[in-house]
């Protein structure tokens, strides 16, 4: 298999073929990624909750995600490497840029930024500097003190119609895929139907291009379990089964099933 290309991205969407990701922090499970055949492998900003054991992704810095994108990559060669920008690297451009950077030198191909608004102008800096973009856009952990908590996000038809005019906006400034946390599956969908970049959804519904999933959460791992998780060791047999196992319930439309999803 050919490595994943961001371009790649939009063309999946085009063909109708789901885009797999999960989430990843070290090269061990980058390995067992690789060979269950994945799309995307995100490093997410949630290592700080699911690996540094912390409340929230708030404290994570760049280091950490430098770190843990280097560990990554070393284990991974076919699925396209995405890398969060941690709480506040984004707040400027020239912030993003420096650390963007660092996310790009240490193994990634594209940095992922929370949010609409200022964070526009971030996305358009980047891209304009030749850095691929993922939005992210719904429930955005980063703003957690602010959500007051982990909630589903455009409930009320005043903030989907906000949040459809922010995914409307982040494309526009050159997002090349959006990344959709938690929203109701109508949301969604119109979100995927009205761009033409591809749309990630993690509590978002199945009518999304592709799904993500955080490692520890398809493993079964962690006593708390939202509603959009599924355990996929069990059907799996190992872990690297479990990737392909998730892989395969996403590309045949299996998984999310409507229990996975808010409406
Ligand atoms: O940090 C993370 O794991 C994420 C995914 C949940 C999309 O941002
Ligand atoms: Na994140």
């Amino acid at each position: 298999r050919k490595p994943v290309t961001v371009p790649q991205l939009r063309r999946m969407k085009a063909d109708g073929a789901r885009i797999v990701a999960v989430t990843a922090y070290d090269a061990g499970f980058a390995r067992e990624i690789e060979a269950a055949g994945l799309d995307v492998v995100l490093v997410g900003d949630s290592l700080g909750m699911v690996v540094q054991g912390h409340a929230s992704t708030l404290p994570v810095t760049v280091d950490d995600m430098a770190y843990h994108t280097a560990c990554v990559a070393r284990g991974l060669r076919t699925p396209l490497l995405m890398a969060d920008l941690p709480f506040q690297a984004d707040a400027t451009p020239a912030r993003a840029l420096d650390a963007a950077t660092r996310l790009l030198q240490a193994g990634a191909g594209m940095v992922k930024i929370e949010g609409a608004g200022p964070k526009l102008e971030v996305i358009r800096f980047l891209v304009e500097r030749e850095i691929p973009v993922c939005a992210h856009l719904g429930l955005t952990p980063q703003s957690v003190l602010r959500l007051g908590g982990y909630k589903v996000q455009g409930r009320e038809a005043a903030a989907a119609e906000r949040l459809r005019a922010d995914a409307r906006a982040v494309a526009q400034a050159g997002a090349e895929a959006l990344v959709l946390e938690c929203v109701p599956t109508p949301l969604a969908a119109a979100i995927t139907g009205e761009l033409a970049i591809a749309t990630i959804g993690i509590g978002a519904g199945a009518d999304c291009d592709g799904q993500v999933l955080v490692l520890h959460d398809l493993l079964g791992l962690g006593a708390r379990r939202p509603k959009f998780v599924k355990d996929f060791l069990g059907e799996g047999g190992s872990v690297r089964g479990a990737f392909a196992a998730y892989a395969e319930a996403v590309r045949g439309r299996r998984f999310p099933a409507a229990e996975h999803a808010y409406d």
